[in-house]
């Protein structure tokens, strides 16, 4: 909410060594994020998720907005079993900017 996508786009470059967004994504060591905002958890093709992921998607959960503001702040915590080595973002401004640069990127 209220983030800034431009601010955002700097933010990324934290996730970059694993993901990929935007035309022709691929999957890295993490998945692609395009449509993000809104992308059932766990579902991107091809890709090998822990089970807490894949557990998430067959409930038909869905990444919103706050749920990825949640999940960033730190993602061990709050998904426990998440395979996912990244210590998360502790400043709101920083997950506001980021998710609003993600949302973006539609599902391609
Ligand atoms: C999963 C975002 C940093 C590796 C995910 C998911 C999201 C995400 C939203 C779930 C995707 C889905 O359900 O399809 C981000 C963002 C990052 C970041 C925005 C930066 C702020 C990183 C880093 C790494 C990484 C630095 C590697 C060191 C992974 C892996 C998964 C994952 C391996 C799959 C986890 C699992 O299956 O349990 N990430 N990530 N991510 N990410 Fe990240």
């Amino acid at each position: 909410a209220d983030g800034d996508a431009t601010k955002g786009a700097n933010v990324f470059k934290k996730c970059m060594a694993c993901h990929a967004v935007g035309e022709g994504a691929k999957n890295k060591v993490g998945p692609e994020l395009n449509g993000i905002v809104g992308r059932k958890m766990g579902a991107v093709e091809g890709f090998n998720y822990s089970d807490t992921l894949k557990e998430h998607g067959a409930k038909g959960d869905t990444w919103t907005a706050e749920q990825l503001s949640t999940y960033l702040a730190n993602p061990r915590q709050a998904m426990p079993g998440v395979k996912m080595v990244f210590a998360g973002l502790p400043k709101e401004d920083d997950r506001n900017d980021l998710i609003a640069f993600l949302s973006q990127f539609d599902a391609s």
